[in-house]
């Protein structure tokens, strides 16, 4: 039988930021629901990358005095390292400057062109660079985008090729309101009240942005960013070897602030290209916003969590468990620095840490032999519920928290039994009970926390289990 197949794909980040902890919130998510995929036995195909073209990135070659492609080729790796030094497992990498990338777009925009979509025009209006998004007199506040107010948006009036979305307005309207496909719920019924109000068409090139892909049948215009962007869940699948088969993707994970571009400009690009309904991805799951400490993070308040940090103070799959357990997936939340460190201490030095080092203590002091099983080992049936409807904050707590093998549980019957009072086939019962509890937590964790897992798994591999250096350290 063939196997079960699972496309996740993140944003793809802008390559001239540094990588911070919002975009390693949405990669971590990513890599937690790949791993998991992989143990159910599915083939995986778990896609990240960078956006490169665009005004933003060639300004700040510009300010570097580098061209675009030096600088884009500089920085790329900071965010391949970063998903490295955290553990994320992604299967590869896209840079939309790479030819392949740059061929499938123009090859994907002629369609639509030949297809009757695209048409001249002349763009006039306001355009902020921070978002590489063209903004209506409405959406300005006091002169300036909301989400840049430090960047005065630039007046374009050009030439412009303009992409017919309003002709796809009640398709997507009927769409999105028949399949479940945008996800929280919250987030569709927000996209569905704006497909209510008159769709406008889009400007989908550029005349004086030249760091871009050309535009196939005007060499003097360049594809719009986002066009170019959105078209890599798709290019990937294309170019690289044996990955045709994974298209349409099952989970875009986003944030929320991009929601717009990957439901409505997204599906509508992809039905002009005559993409049948069966061919379209199957979920869009937009994901909360991180305020640190109350604040919006922002460079220029100084309060950019940088992952690096975390993984210096709280190890590998320290940060991969604060960040992720930290707000419901799909809501907004709050991270301060001194609430990790209370979380650590309670959650990983005192939770887990200490109940398998309790555990194995306790083995190794008995003297017997704990022979392992290791393919009895499941998933909790609320933690694949969880997972499957993306509440990753649930499934990873039901470790913690399941009444028959969670770790307080676990912790909790120890305290009542008191091994330490047993002695004899009475004390080898509770003991072997407490160590197969321990490896199912461990199989349990492996999408999570993987190298912790591991470690556990090894521990507890027996048939001796002895007790070794605490997995978490006390802050
Ligand atoms: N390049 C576009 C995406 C193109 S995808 C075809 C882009 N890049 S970005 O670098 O700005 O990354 C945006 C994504 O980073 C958000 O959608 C979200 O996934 C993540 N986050 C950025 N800041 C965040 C927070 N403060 N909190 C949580 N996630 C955030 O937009």
């Amino acid at each position: 039988m063939a196997k079960r197949r699972f496309y996740t794909t993140t944003p793809i980040y802008y390559v001239n930021d540094v990588p911070h902890v919002g975009h390693t919130y949405t990669t971590l998510a990513a890599d937690v629901l790949a791993r998991y995929h992989r143990l159910l036995g599915e083939e995986v195909f778990f896609l990240t990358g960078t956006d490169e073209h665009g005004l933003k990135v060639s300004q700040e070659a510009k300010e570097q005095n580098l061209s675009p492609k030096e600088f884009t080729d500089r920085v790329a790796p900071r965010f391949s390292s970063t998903w490295d030094s955290l553990n994320i497992n992604y299967d590869f990498f896209i840079r939309t400057t790479d030819r392949n990338h740059e061929r499938i777009v123009q090859k994907v925009l002629t369609k639509i062109y030949k297809k009757g979509f695209i048409y001249e025009g002349v763009y006039e209006g306001p355009y902020c660079v921070g978002c590489e998004k063209f903004l209506t007199e409405d959406e300005l506040q006091n002169g300036v985008c909301p989400l840049h107010p430090n960047l005065i948006p630039t007046h374009i009036k050009e030439k412009n090729y303009f992409f017919k979305l309003s002709h796809f307005q009640e398709k997507l309207s009927r769409l999105f309101s028949s399949r479940e496909i945008i996800l929280p719920r919250e987030r569709r019924n927000e996209i569905l009240g704006k497909l209510k109000e008159e769709l406008k068409d889009l400007s989908i090139s550029r005349a004086g942005v030249p760091w871009g892909i050309s535009v196939p049948w005007d060499k003097e215009q360049t594809i719009y960013v986002w066009v170019d962007a959105l078209l890599n869940y798709y290019s990937a699948t294309q170019f690289v070897k044996g990955k045709k088969k994974f298209w349409p993707a099952d989970l875009h994970l986003i944030g929320k602030d991009i929601l717009w571009f990957h439901t409505v400009v997204w599906y509508a690009i992809l039905l002009a290209a005559g993409f049948s309904p069966q061919k379209l991805p199957k979920k869009v799951f937009a994901h909360g916003f991180f305020t640190v400490e109350g604040q919006k993070m922002s460079k220029s308040l100084g309060n950019v969590i940088a992952p690096d940090d975390l993984v210096e103070q709280f190890g590998v799959d320290g940060t991969r468990y604060l960040l992720l357990s930290e707000f419901p997936f799909g809501a907004d939340g709050d991270i301060s620095l001194s609430r990790f460190r209370e979380r650590y201490n309670a959650d990983l030095a005192n939770g887990v840490g200490n109940l398998a080092a309790r555990v194995a203590k306790l083995c190794e002091t008995s003297g017997f032999d704990f022979e392992d099983t290791p393919t009895s080992y499941f998933f909790s049936k609320p933690l694949k519920s969880s997972l499957s409807e993306y509440r990753i904050d649930e499934a990873l707590s039901d470790i913690w928290l399941n009444t028959k093998a969670g770790i307080h549980t676990l912790d909790k019957t120890i305290d009542k039994k008191k091994p330490w009072t047993l002695s004899g086939k009475k004390l080898y019962k509770n003991l072997l009970g407490a160590a197969s509890i321990v490896r199912h937590i461990a199989y349990q964790l492996q999408p999570f926390m993987p190298e912790t897992a591991e470690k556990i798994q090894k521990q507890f591999a027996g048939p001796k289990i002895k007790a070794s250096p605490p997995l978490f350290p006390r802050l």
